[in-house]
């Protein structure tokens, strides 16, 4: 997988990207980071990519011309065009669907605002997708790109050791994950459920599901209507919902 990201802050995203687990898959050539510097691509000799808003207002608006040539830096070198996600408040807000969809790409272009926004005409012509990380409004597009980078990586065959992990994540069947524990049994006097030092396999794992059921209805129950239940997990689930 090959992220492209075009961004007026490089060094935030090489450093937020190339630490823990997603630098480790970067060495390892499982994944490959491409930054674009969106202000080598300024056509004003000041080195500016703002202009003042047409219509007034507050703030600045970033111009399309340098977010054009740093998105066909990209897309030139590549023999199809490549999908672009445009960091923005206004898109559709990201999910770990949509981070299971865009990690079948081979490569991704984000695209990372900042000031009040940019020229909709470039965008009309490159973006593929808008999408917002939550309702909350940030500085710049750099973390949203973070954030979906690192959603998308760890998908990525080889980026987790153990296959396992994605497969029993919170969201994998829109179902939050169980609780975990390790050594020591007892840690201030609070003692680990037993039935995790049973050895019984088909217990435990029985009991990891129900613990699933309980903090989704709990913590998530609109995430219960998309959720691949089994006969026994609603009959589980409505005796929960009886007490
Ligand atoms: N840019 C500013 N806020 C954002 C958000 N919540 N999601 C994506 N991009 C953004």
């Amino acid at each position: 997988m090959i992220f492209h990201v075009l961004t007026l802050f490089p060094d935030m995203i090489r450093d937020g990207f190339q630490t823990s687990i997603t630098g480790r898959a970067v060495e390892k050539g499982l994944l490959s980071l491409d930054t674009v510097n969106i202000r080598d691509f300024s056509v004003n000799k000041h080195n500016r990519v703002d202009d003042y808003p047409y219509g007034g207002g507050a703030g600045m608006v970033m111009q399309a011309e340098p977010v054009y040539l740093a998105y066909q830096s990209v897309a030139e070198k590549l023999p199809k065009k490549p999908k672009v996600l445009y960091m923005s408040p206004q898109g559709k807000v990201f999910n770990q669907r949509m981070a299971e969809e865009l990690a079948q790409e081979e490569e991704l272009v984000f695209l990372c605002g900042h000031y009040e926004g940019i020229d909709e005409r470039v965008l009309e012509e490159i973006v593929d997708e808008e999408v917002s990380i939550g309702d909350y409004v940030l500085t710049g597009g750099e973390l949203p790109a973070l954030v979906i980078m690192d959603a998308v990586s760890r998908l990525v065959g080889g980026v987790l050791h153990n296959e396992d992990s994605a497969e029993f994540d919170s969201f994998h069947d829109n179902l939050l994950e169980y609780p975990q524990y390790s050594r020591p049994e007892v840690w201030r006097d609070k003692a680990v459920p037993p039935i995790l030092m049973s050895g019984h396999h088909a217990n435990v794992e029985k009991w990891r599901r129900e613990q699933s059921l309980i903090r989704t209805l709990e913590r998530r129950p609109d995430l219960l209507e998309n959720a691949n239940l089994t006969k026994q997990d609603k009959k589980f689930l409505a005796k929960l919902k009886e007490v």
